[in-house]
């Protein structure tokens, strides 16, 4: 099924990319940190349910719907009827969003690995400078967040511009295990590190007075719906460049699974490495920019090694996670045109569009994490802003009608035609059928209004 859209070269090419898009900052600064904070190893178990029992789910759904209309988003819900083209739009509007505030920090992530690069070489300024301070030089300065916010885009940019194939797969293939074997090579200095027990034992231990079960579900919930790339459109493109040979059911269980397995070692590399320095752990941009980098800029000459090892693989994170963002606005444009008979100019729509979302991400780079004393809307930091209407509202809006569509809507034979195509199985059918009628729509609810409310500190 050869055609100017562009298709993956292998499934192995199409796993490695959308568990690129999976793991990514998310994984990083968010699952350590909450694990610890809402209960440890119960906190994995509410994890892992909410996956099975709507991760998995919505994955296999979306993926369902890109190779069955083999369109973007928009255009694929259109297909469906058009009174969902909506969800379609709300898919494209998430990726502007979310990629407008990832580009800041993905910016940070390039200019930290610079920095330590040149201090390796002995040219940098870390001597005698707290990982606060460091990072209040950078961010409070309005030039170098926009500088690096630009070259950020401009590496997405050009990834994708490269196309499904030569550009995101191929990206895809390089990036994905050498950052595994960089993530690989932090987590074992830092469980190896004095101390770093009380890291496992924050990421691991329950205790009771400080477990809330409700509290628990929601931060799951957001952390799984952000982690996973659901409800935005990313896994309905990049499923719609799949072949009808390939097995959805079987990749919807290894994307959650790998993206789990990500978060998990995130967790050993981070934590143990954070207490045995004797600091505090944080979520968050300060966990990433000002704790890790006192972390590794304390072990002399090593630390230096680590912390570029470190910001590497950060900046493989978000770059396979960043591509996916503009690929889900980059196909809309490029399927429009083909629609209307035209042949669409892949490259010309990349810049434009990766340079409106450029445009689109400035607030939040020169919002300086809220220290600029600009205007906040809804009285939020624009970061948290974009972060509210995306994964708070849009994303878990998505998840839930995409579910109830599937379950009581299009019904049963909707994702049996497709998953069964050439001779594969449907297996787990019942299930699917269950979660997509209940579990999934009632558990998504739940996240949506209590997600809306914690942005509120409600
Ligand atoms: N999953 C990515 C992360 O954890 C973020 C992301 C969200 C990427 C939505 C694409 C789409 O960092």
């Amino acid at each position: 099924m050869e055609n100017n859209r562009g298709q993956w070269g292998s499934n192995l090419g199409f796993l490695l990319a959308a568990i690129g898009s999976a793991v990514g900052l998310g994984n990083l600064w968010g699952f350590p940190y909450k694990m610890g904070m809402n209960g440890g190893f119960a906190f994995l178990i509410i994890y892992l349910l909410l996956v099975v029992f709507c991760g998995i789910i919505v994955v296999s759904i979306e993926m369902v719907i890109g190779r069955k209309t083999g369109k973007s988003p928009v255009l694929a819900f259109g297909e469906l009827g058009k009174r969902y083209k909506f969800i379609g739009w709300m898919g494209v509007a998430s990726s502007f969003i979310i990629l407008g505030f990832y580009s800041t920090i993905g910016g940070y992530v390039i200019k930290y690995m610079v920095d330590f690069a040149l201090n390796i070489f002995g040219s940098g300024s870390f001597k005698g400078v707290g990982g606060a301070e460091y990072f209040a030089s950078v961010f409070q300065n309005p030039g170098i967040s926009v500088a690096f916010h630009v070259l950020f885009m401009a590496l997405t940019i050009g990834i994708v511009m490269g196309g499904v194939n030569k550009g995101i797969e191929k990206f895809s293939l390089f990036a994905m295990p050498a950052l595994l074997v960089l993530l690989l090579i932090v987590m074992i200095r830092s469980v190896t590190l004095p101390g770093a027990g009380e890291g496992i034992k924050f990421m691991f231990s329950f205790s009771s007075d400080k477990f809330n079960f409700f509290q628990a579900v929601r931060a799951a919930g957001g952390q799984m719906l952000f982690s996973l790339s659901l409800g935005m459109g990313a896994l309905i493109t990049y499923g719609s460049y799949l072949s009808p040979k390939e097995n959805v059911i079987k990749n919807s269980f290894i994307i959650p699974l790998a993206d789990t397995v990500f978060a998990l070692l995130a967790g050993f590399a981070i934590l143990p490495a954070v207490f045995a320095t004797g600091l505090d752990p944080k979520s968050g941009p300060s966990l990433l920019f000002e704790t890790l980098h006192e972390v590794f800029n304390g072990m002399g000459t090593v630390g230096l090694f680590l912390g570029f090892a470190f910001y590497l693989l950060a900046l493989f994170a978000a770059l396979t996670s960043s591509v996916s963002l503009l690929e889900v606005a980059c196909s809309h444009f490029i399927d429009s045109r083909l629609i209307k008979g035209k042949s669409p100019n892949r490259g010309v729509i990349t810049i434009v569009v990766g340079a409106v979302i450029t445009l689109f991400g400035l607030p939040v780079a020169f919002d300086a994490l809220g220290s600029s004393g600009m205007f906040q809307p809804l009285g939020l930091i624009w970061l948290d802003f974009y972060d509210l209407l995306a994964e708070g509202i849009m994303m878990p809006s998505a998840a839930l009608i995409m579910s109830i569509l599937v379950g009581w809507v299009f019904k049963d034979k909707f994702m049996d035609d497709e998953i069964e195509k050439e001779g594969n199985k449907f297996i787990w059918r019942g299930f699917f059928k269950f979660c997509t009628r209940y579990v999934t729509p009632v558990l998504m609810t739940f996240v949506l209004i209590s997600l809306v409310m914690s942005f509120f500190g409600k």
